[in-house]
Parts: structure tokens; sequence; C-alpha cells
């Protein structure tokens, strides 16, 4: 039997944070949001507020929120107020002083995205802050509206005139534009859209966001992967066994499921979280930190991806829906029963799909990712599980199966990297036990408290794109994702919902994983 003991690593010292912050301050701009829904009060402000507190925002910046709800402006303050009060990250303070600078800065203007008056709005309001404020402000536009408003969006922007194409980036004033997830639907729409983007704007002005980047542990692969020299020498094939990528959500699909029904688990998210997890866990070393020699080798791996063609579908990929179940003691309902979904929906809330990359680093190495609503609790983490010694010297009982080594970094929640290894428990026989020695952020750094959209913002206004995708990359994700999802949507599942909420998924999941020798974990 193996124990486990758990070792921490020691606290290292602190980074002086503040200083190191103030470098990367915002440059002067102004961010214009179209759209007032549940993003802007979720993420965006409380993100804009805590910025603000942190004093990484210019000064006498300011954010015009365009949205089609008649409010004056101060009303809308005090929605946003209430907003930020309930979102903001943990252990931020709502401080009155900030909150009297952040407001001062708030603007409103109510109209449609599809009428030209609502942009000769925008240019107007935009001209009187650039008038009272330091000149030579950049414009943000931020799209945080339905995706099938972008094309429509994007053309009214351009022949507006408001946010002009910049060909040089190194121009000031400059103009960028921040298009939200999901980027299309599948290749098809995505090419279009992409198609779209270019008529009006030049590749470098264009940052579509998928907020894993800017989550902590995210980015602090590259920097585990090559700023130090141990591990890259067993990140491949002749070390490693498999490797696993979850994203288990505990909660179910909420108020969303309007979208969800259009869009279910590959499209939500396969085609873009989970394959930024994988060319992150799987790219070569670039050679400098730079936006496009990143982005050149996480598009590689996605071309390196093995097409999962329709007659090894099933070898493949699993589905799930969940039904009713237990999540923290309490009784929910399934996916069926939730608002606005209808008896009998195919949707998929969960998927398990094996990824092969065909390059040399990684040949035969099985890439198991799956996601999930409802299921047993929230956790998303990457575990790299090597191969087990070729022989055993010691004598072990018959029953005892030695334990592989793992390296698994957490993204969420308790956001950090364990290594578990074997060692001899103590006493006079040889007996092994498994143990983790552990980096917790939290417990090395304090509690930042920093939520990606933070991170994402600031490096928006910064002109610093690496953790943005580039339009390559969106449409070779979806040319992965696209025969998945075309082939589920050609075969009505009769055996939905197959697991109940709480728990790990459907036992099937279990089984495809058996086939080839692994053991999904619990995180
Ligand atoms: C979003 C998906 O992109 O990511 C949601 O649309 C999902 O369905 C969410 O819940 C998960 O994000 P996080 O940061 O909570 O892991």
């Amino acid at each position: 039997m193996s124990a486990r003991v758990s070792l921490t690593v020691a606290a290292p010292e602190r980074l002086p944070l503040e200083p190191a912050r103030q470098l990367r301050r915002a440059e002067l701009c102004t961010l214009i949001i179209f759209g007032a829904g549940d993003l802007l009060h979720r993420k965006l402000m409380p993100s804009l507020f805590h910025l603000t507190a942190d004093r990484l925002l210019p000064d006498d910046f300011a954010v015009i929120t365009v949205a089609r709800q008649p409010l004056d402006e101060t009303s809308f303050r005090a929605e946003v107020g209430g907003a930020i009060k309930t979102f903001l990250p943990n252990g931020a303070d709502f401080d009155p002083g900030t909150w009297a600078r952040f407001a001062a800065g708030l603007h409103y203007i109510s109209g449609e995205l599809d009428d030209p008056l609502t942009y000769q709005k925008v240019r107007e309001r935009l001209a009187d802050i650039d008038a009272l404020l330091p000149s030579g402000r950049g414009h943000l536009f931020y799209l945080a509206i339905p995706p099938s408003l972008y094309a429509g969006t994007v053309d009214r922007l351009a022949e507006s005139g408001i946010a002009p194409r910049v060909p040089d980036p190194k121009q000031r004033p400059w103009v960028r534009i921040i298009i939200e997830k999901p980027f299309g639907r599948d290749l098809e729409s995505a090419v279009a859209l992409n198609a779209c983007l270019r008529r009006a704007f030049a590749e470098h002005q264009v940052y579509r966001i998928d907020h894993y980047l800017g989550k902590e542990t995210v980015q602090n692969l590259l920097v585990f992967r090559f700023a130090n020299s141990i591990f890259e020498p067993v990140w491949n094939r002749q070390h490693v066994h498999h490797v696993q990528i979850t994203a288990a959500e505990s909660v179910g699909v909420e108020h969303r499921a309007r979208y969800y029904e259009e869009a279910g688990v590959v499209r939500d998210m396969f085609q873009n979280h989970l394959l930024q997890l994988l060319t992150l866990t799987t790219m070569e070393p670039p050679v400098t930190f730079s936006a496009d020699a990143v982005r050149d080798e996480k598009v590689k791996v996605l071309k390196a991806i093995r097409p999962i063609t329709p007659a090894t579908m099933h070898d493949y990929s699993v589905r799930g829906q969940y039904g009713p179940g237990t999540i923290d003691g309490k009784p929910v309902p399934g996916y069926r029963q939730e608002p606005d979904v209808g008896p009998d929906s195919p949707t998929a809330t969960y998927g398990a799909i094996r990824f092969m990359v065909d390059n040399w680093r990684w040949q035969d190495v099985p890439f198991y990712l799956r996601s999930g609503k409802r299921m047993t609790r929230r956790a998303t983490e990457i575990a790299i599980q090597f191969r087990k010694p070729p022989h055993l010297m010691f004598p072990l009982p018959e029953e005892h199966t030695i334990e592989p080594n793992t390296l698994v970094i957490r993204v969420q929640p308790k956001d950090g990297i364990a290594l578990r290894f074997e060692v001899k428990a103590p006493g006079v026989e040889v007996k092994l036990a498994s143990v983790d020695m552990d980096f917790g952020y939290a417990e090395s750094f304090g509690d930042l408290g920093h939520d990606a959209y933070e991170t994402l913002l600031l490096d928006c206004m910064l002109g610093e794109a690496t953790l943005f995708t580039r339009s390559d990359e969106v449409e070779a994700a979806w040319s992965v994702v696209d025969p998945i999802i075309d082939f589920w949507a050609n075969k009505r599942p009769d055996h939905f919902p197959n697991y109940p909420a709480g728990t790990w998924g459907p036992p099937v999941a279990d089984e495809f994983v058996a086939r080839e020798g692994a053991r999904w974990r619990e995180p």
C-alpha cells in the first residue's frame, strides 16, 4: 500500500510586486465597450476597478459603455457600483476613494448597434474626452455582445471612421479591438469573421480573447517549462506515458442555456480553453518571448494534431450529458430540466477526447482531454504522467503496483504545481510510499486575487498580444474540432443523460482510457 505524505515547498522570498507592476502601467487610453450584459458586470468592470485600485490604469482613464438600455449615466454608475461590490475578486476591497476616481471616468451611451447615430454619439463623446484630457489617447474597442453581432458591428465601426485601420503597430495614438469567444461556430464562420476583421483592421490591432490565457498558472506553464532546465529533457515521448488535461466544473449551464444549446461542450471548452492548454504543454521552445514567436509554435502543434476520422470517432471520443444528481449535498436538476433546455436535448455537457500530436517529440503519446459541467468538483489541471521504471528490483507484495511519477499543474482552484514520486516509508522493511512535493501560489506568494481579465485588459492596453489568439491559430483550432462536432451532430445520442450531476462523468469515459492502460485522475 502506498501512503500519501505531503511535502510543502518553502515559501520563496516575495518579489517586490509594486515596482514590478508599475512597469506595466497601461498606456493612455479610452475603452469603448459594446454591450452591458453579464460579462461587463461580472468581469470587465470589477477587473477595471481592481486595476484602478492598483494604479495600473492611466490617469484620467475613461470607459464608454454602449448598449441598448435607455439609462442615464447616474443610474448606470449605480448599477456598475453594485456589480463591482458583488463580483470583486477575492480579497479586494471596495474602497470609496478608488470608486470615486473610477466612477468619474464612466460614461454611458444608449443606442442600437445597427444605427449609424449610435456611432456618431460615440465619436462625439470620444472627441469630448480627447479634448479635455491629455492628448494622444489610444482607443480600445471591446465587443462584449452576442457573437452573431460581431461582424455587423465591425462593419459599422469601420464605416463610421471611429476605429480606423492603423497599419503601423508603432503609430500613436493606437486603435485596437478585443473580440470575445466564441470566435465563430466552425471553421467556415471563423474564416469569414477573420476576413471581416481584416477588411477593417490590421492583424496587430485585433485581440481575440481566451480568458484561460490570462490565468496565472497557464502563463506559468511557459515559465516552468522554459525557465528551468531539469524538466525539458524529460518532456517528450521517451519519458511521458500520457497527459490528462481536465477542466471540470461543478456548476451547471446556469442561465446560459440559450447559448449553450447552440454550442455544447466541444465549442464551449475544447476549441479554445482546452486546446490552448494542450498547445502550451506541447509546443517547442520559442526563440523569444514575443507574441508571434510563441503563437507560431502553438500553431505548429495544432497543425500536428492527428485528425479524428468518422471511423475512429468512437475510439477517440466520448460524450455525455448530466442528469439530476447531488452537488455539495444538495439535489440539482439534470441538464434537460434546466430553463430553456428541451426535454430531449441532444447537447453534450461532457466530452472526453484523445488527441495525438504527430511530431518527433510527442509521437504515440496520448493526450486525454476532458471537460464537463456538473462534475464532482471544480478543478482544472494538466497532469503529465511519466513512464514507470522499466524494472523494479524491490520485492513487493503481488498486489502492489508502483505509482508512476506524475507532475500536476493545477490551474484552479489552489493554483500550483505538484510532483508525485516514490519514497521508502520509514521502518525496518522496504515499503514504498507515494509523496507529493507541492508548490501552491497562495502559500508562496499570498492571495493575489487578480482575475485573468485584468491581465488581458492590461496587456491589450500595452500592445502585448502574446496571450491573445492569432487568426491562423483560431482557424487551426476549429479544424481540429469541426470533424468531432459534425460527427456528434449527425448522431442523435439515445443514451442521454448518462452521468448523474456530482460525478466524474459517464462510466464509458473510464473504459475509454482504460483500454490504453490509463486511469482518470480525481483532481
Ligand atoms: C467559458 C465557458 O468560456 O469558460 C463557460 O463559456 C465556462 O461555459 C467558463 O463555465 C469556465 O471558465 P473558468 O474560468 O470558470 O474555468
